[in-house]
């Protein structure tokens, strides 16, 4: 199932996109006793965790029981200011009074195959045979990015490693090389949210939704959960170069 949501603006999908969080979080406590998050990088979500580090959400959710992993990672320290990690941390994970072993964290500073490798195993640690995250929040990056899947890399075509080392020099910033949870991740999630705002995304918007015939899918369109829920959340910007839906 695919739904598409457009609010007024980056406050507006903010707080959707926190509602959206407690509704996943509470259903899959509420059946499975955990909830299994990928976090998203990138900018646009840190307006989603400031809400989430704060009221109502702070005492709505069992912290307890929710697992924090990332979509990807810069291998970067994780002190360092392109670390997705220490934005997390920074607007989220430092207010919340969550366990530590909940936090999931991708060791930028290892080699990024050696970081991708330990992801893989602290996955299946906690997965077991197959990874069926919870929820999964991703951007989109004005080339059709989403995570770390850049077009025309190896790690976008993986079909068999749940995580993939992504060497990354050229734009968009910043360039260096990556840990990505690969496609065949993503779309055995039980829902995948798209946070996507602002008019430096239009074009890429309008690409994706006019999505012209024989041009090659962009990463972002090949993240088709199933049987999982795909959510697309976009402000009004984002969808400035399409005239009506
Ligand atoms: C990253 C993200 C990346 C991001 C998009 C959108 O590590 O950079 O995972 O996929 O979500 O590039 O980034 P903004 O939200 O900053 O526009």
């Amino acid at each position: 199932m695919s739904e598409i949501e457009v609010v007024r603006d980056v406050a507006a999908l903010a707080e959707r996109a926190a509602n959206l969080f407690l509704t996943a979080a509470q259903e899959a406590v509420f059946s499975r006793g955990t909830f299994s998050v990928a976090l998203a990088g990138g900018s646009t979500p840190l307006r989603m965790y400031d809400l989430l580090a704060g009221d109502p959400y702070t005492l709505a959710i069992e912290w307890s029981k929710v697992h924090l992993f990332w979509g990807d990672e810069r291998c970067v320290p994780p002190t360092h200011a392109d670390s997705n990690y220490l934005q997390t941390a920074a607007h989220l994970i430092s207010r919340l009074d969550i366990p530590m072993k909940n936090i999931h964290r991708i060791q930028g500073e290892l080699p990024p195959i050696q970081a991708a490798a330990e992801y893989q195993a602290e996955l299946q640690h906690y997965f077991g045979a197959n990874p069926v995250f919870d929820l999964v929040l991703l951007g989109l990056g004005p080339d059709g990015h989403t995570a770390s899947l850049f077009p025309g890399t190896q790690a976008l075509e993986e079909k068999e490693k749940w995580v993939a080392a992504v060497p990354h020099s050229t734009p968009p910033p910043p360039l260096v090389d990556r840990v990505s949870l690969t496609l065949p991740v993503l779309n055995a999630s039980r829902q995948v949210l798209f946070l996507v705002a602002g008019a430096e995304k239009a074009d890429v918007v309008a690409r994706i939704f006019k999505s012209p015939s024989g041009e090659p899918l962009l990463p972002a369109q090949r993240v088709c959960p199933n049987p999982g829920r795909l959510t697309r959340l976009l402000d009004v910007a984002a969808m400035g170069k399409l005239d009506r839906m």
